[in-house]
This record gives C-alpha cells, sequence and structure tokens, in this order.
C-alpha cells in the first residue's frame, strides 16, 4: 500500500467522520474501541457520525429489523454523547451521494486491492460464489463516505484500519488519474484508547461481535445488570492468577482481554489496571469487573432506552442530519462529476 506524503501540509481543513452498521445489538467491543472515542473528537473537530444502513445491505437484513437497528444505534450514539445539534447524525441512506461516489471508486479501486481485504475474507467464510457483489465493494462504499466529505481522520477499531488503507489509496489513485493533486485528503484512521480490539468472552482469540452466534460471547449495550454479571461470570478464562506484568499475558489472550476490558473501563492504562487486579484469583476480579462494566454501561442504556420511547424524535434528528449532511456533499459531488467528464448542470 501507499505510504502517506508526510513533507507537505494538507490543504483540507479537519474533519471527522466514522460510521457503524445498524446489524445487530451494539456490543462493548463498539463501545471501547469506537463509539465512546467520538464524543470527545466533537469538542476539536467538526464531526460526521453515520450509521451505515447500505453497507448493512451487503448481507440480508430483514425489512423491519434494519429499522429498528438503525434507531437503536442512533439513539445508542446519543446517548454516548453525541451532539446532534453541533455535530450532524444521519443515517447513509438518506444522503444518495455516498452511493454516487462508490460507483465512481468501483471504478478506481483494483480488484487485487479488494481481493486482500480479510473482512471480506471473514465474511464470505469458505462460499466466496455466493456471498453479494455488495460485500466485495464494502470497503468503495467506506471510502465514498469519507471522502465524500473529504474528511480527513477516521475513528475506529483496530478491524478497520486494513479497510481504511485502501481507502487511502483510492483517495491517491483518484488524486493521480485525474492529475487533481491533493482533490481528496490522505486520510488519518484514529485508533484510539487501551481497548481497541475486545476479544470474544467465550474464546479470546476472537473478536467480540455483533454476529457471533452466541450472545455469552459478547456483553451488548442493551443487556440488564444482571445479564452483565452473568457474562463475565460464565466469560472464559484459565486456571492461573491475573499476571502482575503484561509479560504474564503470553498464551493467556482470556486474561489479556478481561484485563483490558477492565482497563479502558476505569480510564486505565492495562500497566495500571494489573497494579491494582493484578495477582488476584478470577473469581475476585471477575466480581471487580462485572461491577465496573455495569456503573459504565448502566446510564448509557437507561438514556438509550428513554430516546427510544420516542421514536419520531430519532427519525426526524437522522433527516435533519441527512439534510446537513447532502449540504455538505452536493459541491463535492459536483467538482468530482466535472473531474471526470460527466456532463451535469
Ligand atoms: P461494526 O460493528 O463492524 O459496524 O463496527 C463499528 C465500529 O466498532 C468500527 O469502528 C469497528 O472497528 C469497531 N469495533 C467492532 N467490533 C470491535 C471489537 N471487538 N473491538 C474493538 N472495536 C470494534
Ligand atoms: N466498515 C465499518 C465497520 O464495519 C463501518 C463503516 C462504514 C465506517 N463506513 C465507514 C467506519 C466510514 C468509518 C468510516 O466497522
Amino acid at each position: 500500500m501507499t505510504a502517506p506524503s508526510k513533507t507537505t501540509p494538507s490543504p483540507h481543513k479537519p474533519r471527522v467522520f466514522s460510521g457503524i452498521q445498524p446489524t445487530g445489538n451494539l456490543t462493548l467491543g463498539n463501545y471501547l474501541g469506537a463509539i465512546r472515542n467520538w464524543a470527545p473528537l466533537q469538542k476539536d473537530y467538526e464531526c460526521i457520525y453515520c450509521v451505515v444502513d447500505q453497507h448493512a445491505l451487503t448481507v440480508f437484513q430483514d425489512p423491519a429489523g434494519l429499522r429498528e437497528a438503525t434507531r437503536q444505534v442512533a439513539a445508542a450514539l446519543i446517548a454516548c454523547g453525541i451532539d446532534t445539534d453541533k455535530h450532524i447524525l444521519f443515517n447513509q441512506s438518506q444522503n444518495p451521494d455516498h452511493a454516487e461516489l462508490a460507483w465512481y471508486f468501483n471504478c478506481v479501486a483494483r480488484m487485487g486491492w479488494l481481493n486482500r481485504m480479510t473482512q471480506f475474507k471473514e465474511k464470505a467464510g469458505s462460499n466466496k460464489e455466493n456471498a453479494s457483489t455488495g460485500l466485495f465493494v464494502y470497503p468503495n462504499l467506506m471510502a465514498a463516505d469519507i471522502l465524500a466529505y473529504r474528511a480527513t481522520h477516521v475513528p475506529v477499531g483496530e478491524d478497520q484500519k486494513q479497510h481504511l488503507e485502501l481507502a487511502r489509496d483510492i483517495a491517491i489513485k483518484f488524486n493521480n488519474d485525474w492529475s487533481v493533486a491533493d482533490f481528496f485528503p490522505v486520510i488519518e484512521p484514529l485508533i484510539l484508547g487501551e481497548a481497541t480490539r475486545v476479544m470474544s468472552l467465550r474464546d479470546g482469540t476472537k473478536k467480540m461481535s455483533k454476529s457471533d452466534p452466541s450472545d455469552m460471547s459478547r456483553i451488548n449495550l442493551t443487556d440488564t445488570a444482571d445479564e452483565i454479571a452473568k457474562k463475565i461470570k460464565k466469560a472464559k478464562t484459565d486456571p492461573e492468577n491475573l499476571p502482575t506484568d503484561k509479560k504474564g499475558f503470553a498464551g493467556r489472550p482470556e486474561a489479556e482481554n478481561l484485563v483490558t476490558i477492565y482497563a479502558a473501563l476505569t480510564h486505565q492504562t492495562v500497566e495500571t489496571a494489573l497494579s491494582e487486579i493484578g495477582g488476584s484469583q478470577f473469581g475476585a476480579f471477575k466480581q471487580i469487573l462485572a461491577d465496573a462494566a455495569v456503573a459504565h454501561l448502566e446510564p448509557i442504556t437507561t438514556e438509550m432506552n428513554r430516546l427510544l420511547e420516542d421514536r419520531a424524535e430519532i427519525d426526524r434528528i437522522l433527516a435533519k442530519g441527512g439534510e446537513r449532511a447532502k449540504a455538505l456533499s452536493a459541491p463535492i459531488l459536483k467538482e468530482v462529476r466535472d473531474t471526470l467528464g460527466l456532463v451535469s448542470a
């Protein structure tokens, strides 16, 4: 992949964009790896946050379920502190500019680039022939989401790094092929926080995911305090006590995962968390972790449920966000069409 240019300063105004799919429940992984980092960025950046409902369609979605999940994710983002007056929150399908730009990027990205995407390989599984073509070009739509606004900074979890490198390559190739230096910015990923890759509670080598068939593998933002405590109590561990330093995590992915989650929830580094809980038995530590998780998540869940009592208000917020998003992307799309030689008004 192409290295970023370090010498010339970007002419683009700093702008944050991130997206999240409305598929199933939001997990603690989504929260610690991504969403939690979104609200603080509002202080220093103009932020655009998007519920990417068109990405969700790359695998079949029940329409009523998709609509409900879109509102749930929007409510979760507002509950986590997204300020929908000062910044933009909307669902992707309300701004068709993303899909239009994605088409142009389908013509820029190379088969070889997409063939290397590990998320496609994971999601398509063994039956690649049966995957939708949308799933294959998913990263092109993601690049379009970001570049339709010339966003410069993208907060995501570790698993999205490869997609952002591809988006960067698309921007660079577009700028080169049409000789429009700096037309699109070179995107910077923001991979923030202590828990950039939260693992399954049942298998410390697998990512915690909304789509894991076992609900015991994840903590959902909609779980009750009892469910959270039960899942942590039943989380897979090993027979040893917790290590006292990070080196002690070698070969112990479950211990590392639970301590990392604890550190992130209590706003400390893994090292300082270990100085507090290192050497403990898992039983005692799990109780402390469950208390921390409940204390942290309960106010968010309560606020999310409160917001969901008024779905019409959520729809109104998303529609208003969509209008504002469109106003930002429309002039950029016009420039793109002109650059490509498409005749438009
Ligand atoms: P998705 O659920 O795939 O739409 O992901 C939305 C955001 O959550 C992305 O920024 C992901 O990188 C992040 N994310 C999802 N799962 C995890 C996880 N297990 N650990 C850390 N971040 C995650
Ligand atoms: N692909 C991302 C994920 O699965 C979601 C996403 C879509 C996204 N478009 C984006 C993230 C643009 C950041 C920027 O997590």
